[in-house]
């Protein structure tokens, strides 16, 4: 008994020796000290053996069998051990490695430049309003002495929710919004927003874009208080250096109209917006009396501005998304 003992911790010492893994040792436990295993085999057979026998034999086997769990306990240790080592070392911080870098987001350039021109504006005591994208054709048309059949409309052709309701096609009709709800009072706002026409998309042209409208109304208004404010603009947008050209031209909601070029920096005259004294039935129709109050308004046009400024080849790169295009304009306020 006591030389088969001795074999069964042997082969058992070997076996561990092997051993790499804490799900085999458990197995290899269970086959040695488990209720199927070796050692409560050899207990079974005490049964079998003569009452002097049987105390010494079982202290023997109990011997072993404390000396097989101490070697069982210390293999776990070990092996715990490993894998605790190994997870440490697979989950080592290098501390001296670059973050991961938080990329930070920017208004949109043409957000920029609109919130650039509102300092502008704002700094020269005007309001800002808004007014709706979907408009009616009273606001958009009629009340900018556009009648129905009038051949002006037909340069502004645009999108049609049903007969009488589009999308606005300028922010023009934001100044027949204002007058009506200011009562007679004076007026000096501007409105931003979005304008729609119904325009084939290409470099120069796109069906949707951007104005800033402009107007002010009160007593002793004058043709000269429009050139003043904008040459003012112009020069805090594009520098003090530049120049700018009134030219007549047509509007039906202005008499007299120009239009608007800025001195280019290739030395060429360039189109950045209409402009005129508001016409006297556009006033009669917003509630004031043409022959007290006089007023001047404006529509200029963002990306117009935002191109000539950037020099920007494309107007549709404002509206296409292009991170690589917008990431090199991360200005702003
Ligand atoms: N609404 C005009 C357009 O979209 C621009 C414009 C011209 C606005 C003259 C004005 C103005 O306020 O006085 O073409």
């Amino acid at each position: 008994m006591q030389e088969k003992l001795e074999n069964i911790l042997k082969a058992c010492e070997q076996a561990l020796e092997k051993e790499q893994n804490l799900n085999d040792l458990n197995n290899l436990k269970a086959a040695y000290l488990g209720k199927k295993g070796e050692i409560a085999a050899l207990m079974m057979t005490l049964k079998d053996l003569s009452n002097e026998e049987k105390p010494k034999v079982g202290k023997l086997i109990n011997e072993i069998k404390q000396q097989l769990e101490a070697l069982f306990e210390a293999k776990r240790n070990a092996l715990e051990q490993v894998e605790i080592e190994k997870k440490l070392k697979s989950e080592a911080i290098d501390v001296t490695l670059p973050g991961l870098k938080k990329s930070v987001g920017s208004a949109h350039l043409l957000s920029q430049i609109v919130e650039d021109i509102e300092a502008f504006f704002i700094g020269l005591g005007y309001e800002i309003k808004d007014g709706p994208e979907v408009e009616s054709d009273h606001y958009n048309f009629e009340m900018l002495n556009l009648e129905q059949g009038h051949p002006a409309r037909a340069m502004q052709d645009s999108f049609y929710i049903d007969p009488n309701r589009l999308l606005r096609t300028h922010t023009s009709p934001v100044q027949a919004r204002t007058m009506l709800e200011s009562g007679g009072n004076p007026i000096k706002i501007i409105c931003p927003g979005k304008v729609y026409r119904r325009d084939d998309d290409d470099q120069t042209h796109s069906h949707q874009f951007m104005q800033i409208e402009g107007l002010v109304i009160g007593e002793k208004i004058s043709m000269a208080n429009l050139k003043g404010t904008l040459l003012a603009f112009i020069q805090y947008f594009f520098g003090k250096d530049r120049n700018i050209r009134l030219r007549p031209s047509y509007f039906p909601f202005t008499e007299p109209s120009v239009e608007v070029d800025v001195y280019s920096e290739e030395g060429k005259w360039i189109e950045v917006l209409g402009a005129g004294m508001v016409h006297p039935n556009v006033l009669k129709m917003g509630g004031y009396d043409p022959e007290k109050v006089q007023g001047f308004a404006f529509g200029i046009g963002v990306e117009r501005l935002g191109i000539l400024k950037y020099h920007i080849d494309d107007i549709r790169q404002f509206y296409t998304n292009d991170i690589r295009f917008l990431k090199q304009f991360k200005g702003g306020r």
